[in-house]
């Protein structure tokens, strides 16, 4: 599919490790080149919220699969930014903890949920015009976007980068712990057999580690830019 039958633009993928920054990317693409900005992590989370919530095992399939079916995820526009709701309710801070990251990784595994947010993905996502974030965007979930990105940095510059953030929020973590999960959250979502985090083939990697979030940005807007051009040539 390309964006001549799209109806609001291409779709760009980007995916990579956690802490690679993402979601500041993915947010201020989104708002220079015009486009709705899709946290499939944020979805993830939302599902590993409800399910805890609800006092769902991790490893019960057939639960996961009717919560799922039950759950409405939606964001809500806010400036650069987005609130999530799940049926209406504000989630957004609860599901950023680090106790939801480290269920999230481990309900993202399951195939029921994948399979179910898969589908929600695809429906928000497609008239096009979005930049869709997470981890199999580009190999999985849309595996005919226009752009596809794998940004990464290292782990210790991620883990500096998260251990800053919450810190910031006033949680109580060191440094080397921090780096330590981002390592351990990284495996996980790399060695899960169903839809793992890699690099699609015809993804353009680009590592943020010694590159500003600026440098970031104009590298991939105008990456995002000439194939829009190509689309309509
Ligand atoms: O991007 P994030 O840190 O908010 O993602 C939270 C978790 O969800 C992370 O462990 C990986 C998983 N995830 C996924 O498996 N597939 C996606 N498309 C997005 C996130």
């Amino acid at each position: 599919m390309s964006s001549k039958v799209r109806e609001k633009g291409v779709i760009v993928a980007i995916d990579g490790p956690s802490g690679a920054g993402k979601s500041t990317i993915t947010k201020l693409l989104a708002q220079r080149l015009g486009y709705i900005h899709l946290d499939t992590g944020a979805m993830f989370r939302a599902v590993a919220l409800m399910a805890s919530q609800r006092g769902i095992a991790v490893d019960d399939d057939a639960a996961l699969a009717a919560l799922c079916s039950t759950l409405e995820i939606s964001f809500l526009r806010e400036g650069v930014g987005a609130r999530v709701l799940v049926n209406g309710e504000d989630v957004s801070s609860a599901i950023r903890t680090e106790e939801i990251s480290l269920l999230t990784s481990a309900i993202s595994a399951r195939k029921p949920v994948r399979a179910a947010l898969l589908a929600m993905q695809r429906q928000m996502a497609r008239e096009g015009g979005v930049i869709l974030e997470g981890r199999d965007i580009g190999t999985v979930v849309f595996p005919d976007a226009e752009v596809k990105f794998f940004l990464t940095a290292s782990a210790e510059e991620r883990g500096k980068r998260r251990f800053l953030e919450l810190a910031a929020r006033g949680e109580e973590v060191t440094l080397e712990d921090t780096i330590a999960k981002v390592i351990s959250r990284d495996s996980q979502d790399e060695a899960r057999e169903c839809a793992p985090l890699r690099q699609a083939d015809d993804a353009l990697a680009v590592d943020s580690t010694r590159l500003s979030i600026d440098e970031v940005l104009n590298l991939m807007e105008e990456t995002v830019r000439e194939r829009i051009a190509g689309e309509k040539r």
